[in-house]
């Protein structure tokens, strides 16, 4: 399972591409706002800096909600760099604009999908990624990683090529059932990526080694 940073700090993705340990990030309208980011043109500089500093795909989701809108958005977002994904989210008009764009050979990442038949539709619409919301799944009470698995197990038994990305990940176990779940990828905060590299028993190994070599006397 590929990891990819989900936030729109700068600094954060930085410090994360010297770890190497992620391939892509994705970006929504929120993680823009904390950033201060309040309008196309700062969100169009924001993603083309991450565009540059990150290799792989990097989404950018579209504001609008009307198709005709929606569809002018995707093209302007899919320009701004040969690596952005655009955003779409799972409904009637973001079906038909992600049908619209994957024929114009658009990548697309299936944004807001709760269910394995909004994942179904937009493989069909032509979505390169579905983003399953396992957190506020679990908000709601669901079970948002048996959706994850759910997808993933359908698009096996069809020969679905749309890769399932586990979004709204919100602690590492997620990370851990995600792979287990088979998506493709995971999609994590940098709070998430960090606690994912801890472990008390490796800090206390650390200090346990450093401490030990430096006690042999040298005579
Ligand atoms: C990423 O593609 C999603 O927009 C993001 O993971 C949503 O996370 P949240 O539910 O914590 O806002």
């Amino acid at each position: 399972m590929d990891l990819f940073l989900d936030t729109a700090n700068l600094d954060e993705i930085r410090q994360t591409v010297r770890l190497g340990v992620i391939r892509g990030v994705t970006t929504n309208p929120s993680l823009a706002a904390k950033e201060g980011i309040g309008d196309l043109r700062e969100y169009r500089r924001a993603v083309q800096e991450i565009c540059g500093i990150v290799d792989g795909p990097v989404s950018a989701e579209v504001i609008a909600t009307e198709l005709e809108e929606m569809v002018r958005q995707a093209r302007e977002i899919a320009s701004w760099a040969p690596n952005v994904v655009v955003k779409l989210p799972s409904t009637l008009s973001g079906f038909e604009a992600m049908s619209v764009l994957s024929r114009e050979g658009l990548r697309i990442n299936q944004t807001l999908c709760f269910s394995v038949n909004q994942a179904l539709l937009g493989a069909h619409a032509g979505a390169t990624f579905v983003s399953p919301f396992v957190g506020r799944l679990d908000d709601e009470g669901h079970d948002g990683m048996q959706v994850v698995g759910d997808i993933v197990d359908v698009f096996r038994r069809y020969n679905i090529g749309t890769k399932v990305l586990a979004a709204s990940i919100r602690h590492p176990l997620h990370c851990v059932a995600a792979a287990k779940a088979g998506a493709h990828i995971a999609t994590v905060p940098f709070k998430v990526l960090l606690q994912m590299a801890h472990h008390p028993l490796t800090d206390v190994g650390v200090a346990r080694f450093a401490q030990d070599w430096g006690r042999v006397v040298k005579v």
